[in-house]
């Protein structure tokens, strides 16, 4: 199979092309802006990659759907803060040019694997989120942290139409808070505008405080990258054609977190890593509110919890790994590479 990964070098894309080159004869190509992530694969003879913009080199992405047979675009932002601070580049990138890949699967007749989010149920008071079911509810137009979620349900809405009405084949697949050795960069987090567990990895090393907005109460299901990537595998295999055409949640509902507790399960797992434990001071963990820390657009989430009974059936899969241990391979991770 031949598979094209537009973002390649992002946490998902790097992630999945070193296990599609570990464990299958599959060839991958891929783009992206920047290979940092990509030292492990860069030389092997079965990826092929190109520095790009997908925006510009669109001739090469062109001629590259055309030539494969499963188009996985990932290319997004995907930080909290930079959809009140970029809510344009959010809808540019994240829907326009997607919006173009999109159409070009259709004209060549290929199939999709797309990126959905978590974020497309926003705030649903559902005890659990089912792909089918769960009505999407998204907050006021001044709140501008929806426009990323809005982006998203507007491409699933556009993928599954031309599917069902027999232009594509698809799959959407929803990750619910994945984490993992380099899910952010630390220098993003330096400047605060990355996700929680890196901007708390970053702010233990810096000795920073650790700023629960709104009290932290409000809770996530981390999900460790290695499981994610084991869901998509499978997603790709489509054995049977069993995904065709499917909206797949891939998380996991039994490491639901608070990031309160969230903050000190991290604090905890730094301050006995050999290389910290005899430092001399460590992070304070404080409250902030979310009008300081992300100003007047933010809206959160209280709960979000997957509902994983369609990916169980038709992948066979359930996440193996536990929340501290997805939480000390990703700190070690970071520590190790920092
Ligand atoms: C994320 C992002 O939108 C996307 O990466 C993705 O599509 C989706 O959710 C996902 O990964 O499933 P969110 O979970 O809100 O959204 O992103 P984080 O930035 O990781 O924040 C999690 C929670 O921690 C939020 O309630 C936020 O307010 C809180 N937080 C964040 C803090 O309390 N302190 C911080 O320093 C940073």
């Amino acid at each position: 199979m031949k598979i094209l990964i537009l973002g390649v070098n992002g946490f998902i894309g790097h992630h999945l092309t070193q296990r599609i080159l570990d464990t299958t004869d599959w060839n991958v190509y891929g783009m992206d802006l920047a290979f940092d992530r990509l030292d492990r694969v860069i030389q092997h003879p079965r990826f092929h990659f190109i520095e790009g913009d997908i925006s510009i080199n669109r001739e090469w992405i062109e001629y590259h759907i055309k030539k494969c047979d499963v188009i996985i675009p990932l290319v997004a932002i995907a930080t909290p803060k930079l959809y009140l601070t970029d809510p344009l580049g959010v809808f540019h990138l994240d829907f326009e040019m997607n919006l173009h890949i999109v159409k070009q699967c259709v004209k060549y007749n290929k199939r999709i694997v797309f990126p959905s989010t978590s974020e497309v149920y926003g705030a649903s008071l559902e005890p659990e989120f089912k792909e089918d079911e769960t009505f999407l509810v998204l907050g006021p137009i001044h709140k501008e942290r929806w426009i990323y979620a809005c982006c998203k349900q507007l491409l699933d809405r556009v993928i599954y139409a031309y599917g069902t009405h027999g232009h594509l084949k698809f799959t959407l697949f929803r990750p619910f808070n994945w984490i993992g050795p380099r899910l952010d960069s630390l220098d993003a987090a330096k400047e605060g505008s990355s996700r929680v567990v890196t901007q708390f990895i970053a702010e233990l090393l810096m000795k920073r405080p650790l700023s629960l907005v709104d009290g932290g109460s409000q809770k996530r299901c981390f999900t460790y990258v290695d499981d994610g990537i084991d869901a998509l595998m499978k997603i790709l295999e489509n054995k049977d054609d069993c995904c065709r055409n499917q909206i797949i949640n891939i998380g996991n509902p039994d490491n639901e977190c608070s990031i309160r507790e969230l903050a000190y399960l991290l604090k905890q797992i730094f301050m006995a890593h050999p290389k910290h434990r005899d430092d001399k001071v460590f992070s304070e963990i404080i409250e902030a509110s979310s009008d300081s820390y992300y100003g007047k657009g933010y809206q959160d989430i209280t709960t979000r919890k997957p509902n994983i009974e369609k990916a169980k059936r038709l992948l066979g899969w359930t996440p193996q790994i536990g929340l501290e241990e997805a939480l000390k391979n990703t700190v070690y991770a970071f520590l190790e590479e920092n």
